[in-house]
């Protein structure tokens, strides 16, 4: 495989903070771009205190933490990216947005940079033919939170070369995650099995058959998951959820993939999740 170190990551949201730490923390030197000053110095400040954090448990010492820190530069200029050798974008799920940065990234970065999204909802197929290189564009899928959890789906649409998934796949093992290649299918493999089940678990709370704690701790308790599904629901988002159970339904035109009446409410209440402060649950 080809050997780089500079990485673009574009947006620093809950995701991309997250996987701008995951790269920096593997030794690469990481650019993050956000779209102005005040959303830049909320990117900051989420890697910061996830390296605070893992300090003040000893799982990091100082000195680490600063070497890592240091081997992100933080911009509000996508022109800073002009040297990355792979990029990340992580920018919010709508194709406006995503038509808007991979423009960029296609006139920004080496004709030669792999361009990746980490999209959970929208088609990589779709993405990749708004550049000039789709041969070079790739789903890289991480999961929330993206310093934890090890999956990473790495998609593959009709048009990515194989080597582009191949050098994917390999950037995925290098910073400590394991790739699992996808088609391009809505959903692509993780969220078609688990975003219907967690929106089961809303039309089961929807239906008063059990409370939200009962149905999390049955399915905690009882399957041995880390959470249950409306934590769950909680920490992934809950437009997120939504948005990939209309993408599924808008593929497969299934029962199986009709959203819960109330997923679809308590989005348009604003109740997002632990990222509005209120979900199923309230986060203080
Ligand atoms: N960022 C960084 N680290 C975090 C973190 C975060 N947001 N949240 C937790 N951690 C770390 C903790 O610091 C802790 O680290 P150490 O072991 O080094 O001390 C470790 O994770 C365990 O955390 P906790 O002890 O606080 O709590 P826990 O044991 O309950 O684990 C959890 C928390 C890792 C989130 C666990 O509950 C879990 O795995 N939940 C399931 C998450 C999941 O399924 N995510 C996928 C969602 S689907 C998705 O994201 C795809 C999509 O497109 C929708």
């Amino acid at each position: 495989m080809q050997e780089f170190d500079k990485v673009g990551v574009v947006g620093l949201g809950t995701m991309g903070a997250g996987i701008a730490e995951v790269f920096a923390r593997a030794g690469f030197h990481v650019t993050g771009v956000e779209i102005d000053g005040a959303a830049l110095q909320r990117g900051r400040a989420h890697v910061e205190r996830s390296l605070a954090k893992a300090v003040d448990k000893g799982k990091l010492t100082a000195e680490e933490e600063r070497t890592i820190l240091g081997r992100i530069s933080f911009s509000t200029d996508r022109a800073d990216l002009a040297d990355a050798d792979f990029a990340v974008e992580a920018v919010p799920e709508r194709m406006d947005l995503k038509r808007d940065v991979f423009a960029d990234l296609d006139r920004i970065c080496p004709p030669g940079t792999i361009l990746a999204t980490n999209t959970s909802s929208l088609s990589v197929t779709e993405i990749a033919a708004l550049t000039g290189r789709p041969d070079k564009v790739v789903g890289l899928h991480f999961f929330n939170p993206a310093p934890v959890m090890k999956l990473t789906e790495v998609v593959a649409t009709v048009s990515t070369a194989p080597a582009t998934v191949a050098v994917t796949a390999e950037v995925a093992k290098r910073i400590g995650k394991t790739p699992v290649v996808a088609g391009d299918r809505a959903g692509f493999v993780a969220n078609a099995l688990l975003v219907p089940y967690i929106n089961d678990a809303v039309s089961v709370y929807e239906r008063r058959l059990a409370s939200r704690e009962e149905i999390d701790t049955a399915v905690t308790k009882d399957a041995g998951l880390p959470m249950g599904p409306l934590t769950l629901a909680d920490l992934v988002g809950l437009d997120v959820c939504l948005a990939v159970m209309d993408v599924l339904w808008a593929e497969f035109r299934s029962p199986r993939f009709v959203a819960a009446p109330l997923l679809r409410r308590m989005v348009a209440a604003g109740r997002l999740g632990r990222k509005t402060g209120r979900g199923f649950y309230v986060y203080g």
